[in-house]
């Protein structure tokens, strides 16, 4: 008897354990139950070993959606707040590789074939009455200094910064892959010298060379001729529409490279990555279109246009060039009539 009821009491314990044991095993029984949603990867398949459903119930696109904040930011875009990552420095890459790189980069080619084209159809403008042997004070030797120094540090940069942008697709298929990383390491180091001198030059050229510069209403009649480069001469003052015209761009140009190259050379002033991006972008541009036009202007004061480089060279021009190229200045600073005859 003594033994029947010693057993029954295992047995209860017993039951009272198992009982136990369902109350805390049950549920997660019951959720092995349910049908897993109809996009889960089931990896108990018995191909792959892990636990089931690895991968989770959201697709690989979704969750790199939720990264970007659901909208793949632009350039212009809202701040990054929210944001694990943006799109942008894929963006960048690709407006700077296909874009800049791959069109860009011909504009100045371009514009040296059209100055060579232009050149041989119409040859360089010559002073029609010829030199006179006499001459007139055009600019200080400040101004001329202020001039070349520009020129200087522009030709450098322009250089350099052409190095660094078209090395890799341009220089290295000739020169190899390692002597394009020696020329782009220096390019760059020069580039990084020279930078803030440009800044210097902007600021003087900009001093010495804004009065005259004004737009006036003469200069409609040089737009409606065309300048004269396809007939007679315009009428101008001391500089005339494209000589204006080169000069704002210049210094408008040169505001946007002098400010983005800043921020690329001191990245930390900003703390929103996309302003660099911006920035390589505007510099690359603005500095391109900047070389191109300088091809123009260089020609123009060379062989283009007879008797224009002396008064960079000299300071001084013949008076038959002042009188037929800016007529208005000639009688401003002589007094004389720039109709009569010529000397
Ligand atoms: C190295 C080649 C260059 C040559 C041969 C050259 C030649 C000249 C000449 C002859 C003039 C005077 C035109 C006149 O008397 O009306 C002039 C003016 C000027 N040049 Fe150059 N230049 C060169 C490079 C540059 C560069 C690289 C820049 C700027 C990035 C520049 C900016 C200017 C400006 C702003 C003026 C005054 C025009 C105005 O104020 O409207 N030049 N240049």
């Amino acid at each position: 008897m003594q033994y029947l009821i010693h057993m029954s009491r295992k047995l209860l314990w017993l039951g009272a354990l198992m009982l136990l044991l369902l109350a805390f095993t049950a549920p997660q029984l019951m959720a092995q139950s349910v049908r897993p949603p109809g996009n889960a990867v089931n990896l108990d398949d018995g191909t792959e070993p892990g636990p089931s459903n690895a991968l989770g119930d959201v697709s690989d696109t979704e969750i790199w959606d939720q990264f970007r904040g659901g909208d793949p930011a632009n350039l212009l875009g809202p701040a990054l707040d929210g944001q694990a990552m943006t799109t942008t420095g894929q963006q960048w890459r690709m407006v700077r590789e296909n874009l800049i790189r791959k069109y860009l980069g011909w504009l100045p080619l371009i514009v040296i074939g059209l100055l060579a084209v232009f050149y041989l159809i119409r040859g360089p403008m010559r002073i029609s009455a010829g030199r006179s042997g006499k001459t007139i004070p055009r600019f200080s030797h400040n101004a001329r200094l202020a001039h070349w120094f520009m020129a200087a540090v522009f030709i450098i940069l322009g250089l350099t910064g052409l190095i660094i942008l078209l090395g890799r697709p341009v220089i290295a298929p000739y020169l190899g892959l390692q002597a394009n990383s020696i020329l782009t390491s220096a390019a760059m180091q020069g580039h990084n010298l020279f930078g803030p001198l440009f800044i210097v030059a902007l600021v003087w050229l900009f001093i010495k060379f804004v009065r005259g510069n004004f737009f006036q209403l003469v200069d409609l009649k040089w737009i409606f001729k065309l300048g004269g480069f396809f007939g007679s001469h315009v009428s101008s003052r001391q500089f005339n529409f494209g000589e204006k015209s080169w000069f704002w761009m210049v210094i408008l140009g040169g505001i946007v490279i002098s400010a983005t190259g800043i921020l690329l050379l001191f990245p930390w002033l900003v703390d929103d990555i996309r302003w660099l991006q911006l920035s390589t972008i505007l510099h690359a541009l603005a500095a391109v279109v900047l070389i191109a036009v300088a091809f123009g202007h260089v020609y123009v004061g060379t062989i283009g246009m007879e008797g224009s480089i002396d008064s960079m060279l000299k300071g001084e021009v013949d008076e038959n060039w002042a009188k037929e190229h800016h007529d208005l200045w000639y009688e401003e600073v002589t007094g004389k009539s720039a109709k009569e005859e010529t000397s």
